[in-house]
């Protein structure tokens, strides 16, 4: 991949260097190359046009740079669409990701979910008890890689899967920004967060369809729904806004006394933030292996 990408620029540079060298230079790179495309000015040299041609070969394939449609990275563990037990073999193969997704796989740009970073994340609330605009960001997760899948029901015609999937524990920590009313009460506080949440069970819809890209056919994600539910929930906030804390003493209490009244509140601005988010993850991947390579015919 990044061999291909070297020839690219070297390609590019020599093709460069090819016109410039022939054509008055003071036409600016862009009328070079638009009358390179064109085609009147390369009347006797058909090498600057073979050139051009790979240039342009080279620049597709490096931005759109896919596994192959045959290969089976050992990442991968295919499944087939006649398959009569299909979801069995979904679910083993979220078991067999697993190790890659702890390492991290460079070969689709994957970075380790263990820990899980997430850079930014915003939640809004305007009804209820719970009156706030949040943004959390330098997200860390640990524990998210310890899941193991309940359950899956996959349709490969429609591409709809959903799949529900149990994590014991998982520990997060990040900074965060909250502005708003709670009970009423106005809230402003910034600071640095951390939280545990034991015995989460989540649900997933991927709403799934198929796009061709280069006559290879990948699966999109246009829609992820995402529940939750868990049995306890444990908080910590430094404030950092308003002066000795104060506000990160009575925010702590505030926060562990009614965790699950506020995580229910919360729940429709998390789900959706959090469907975004992995939506965006699912579609990094997906859309760098083909179909074929992960369901075969
Ligand atoms: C982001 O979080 C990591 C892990 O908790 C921490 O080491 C790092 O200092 C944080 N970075 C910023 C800019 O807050
Ligand atoms: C995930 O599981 C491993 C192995 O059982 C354990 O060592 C680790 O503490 C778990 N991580 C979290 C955050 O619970
Ligand atoms: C997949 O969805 C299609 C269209 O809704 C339906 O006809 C088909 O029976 C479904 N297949 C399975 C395996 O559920
Ligand atoms: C975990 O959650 C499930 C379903 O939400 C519940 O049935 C189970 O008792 C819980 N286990 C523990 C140890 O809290």
């Amino acid at each position: 991949m990044s061999r291909l990408f070297l020839l690219c620029i070297f390609t590019s540079i020599f093709c460069l260097l090819e016109t410039q060298s022939q054509y008055s230079v003071g036409d600016g790179l862009l009328t070079t190359r638009t009358t390179v495309l064109l085609g009147h000015s390369c009347p006797d040299n058909m090498k600057c046009f073979l050139l051009f041609g790979l240039w342009l070969g080279c620049l597709a394939t490096s931005g759109w740079a896919a596994l192959s449609v045959n290969s089976t990275p050992p990442y991968i563990k295919p499944c087939r669409k006649s398959d009569p037990e299909l979801n069995n073999c979904i679910k083993e193969s979220f078991d067999h990701l697993r190790p890659y997704l702890i390492k991290g796989i460079p070969e689709i740009k994957l970075q380790s979910i263990e820990p899980l970073k997430i850079p930014k994340m915003a939640m809004d609330n305007g009804h209820g008890a719970v009156r706030v605009r949040a943004q959390f960001s330098n997200i860390t997760v640990y524990g998210a890689t310890n899941y193991t899948i309940l359950d899956v029901k996959g349709n490969v015609t429609t591409y709809k899967i959903e799949l529900s999937l149990g994590i014991p524990r998982i520990e997060t920590t990040g900074s965060y920004d909250v502005n708003g009313n709670v009970l009423l009460f106005p809230v402003r506080s910034r600071g640095d967060f951390w939280a545990m949440f034991t015995n989460i069970t989540g649900s997933g819809k991927i709403y799934g369809k198929e796009v061709i890209k280069n006559g290879v056919r990948f699966m999109k994600t246009e829609k992820l729904l995402v529940d939750f539910k868990l049995t306890k929930s444990k908080f910590k906030v430094r404030d950092h806004l308003n002066g000795h804390n104060v506000i990160g003493e009575a925010m702590n209490q505030f926060l562990n006394q009614n965790a699950n009244e506020i995580i229910e509140e919360m729940k429709p601005a998390a789900t959706a933030a959090i469907g975004k988010h992995f939506k965006n993850f699912l579609n990094g991947a997906f859309l760098q292996v083909p179909i074929p390579v992960w369901l075969k015919d």
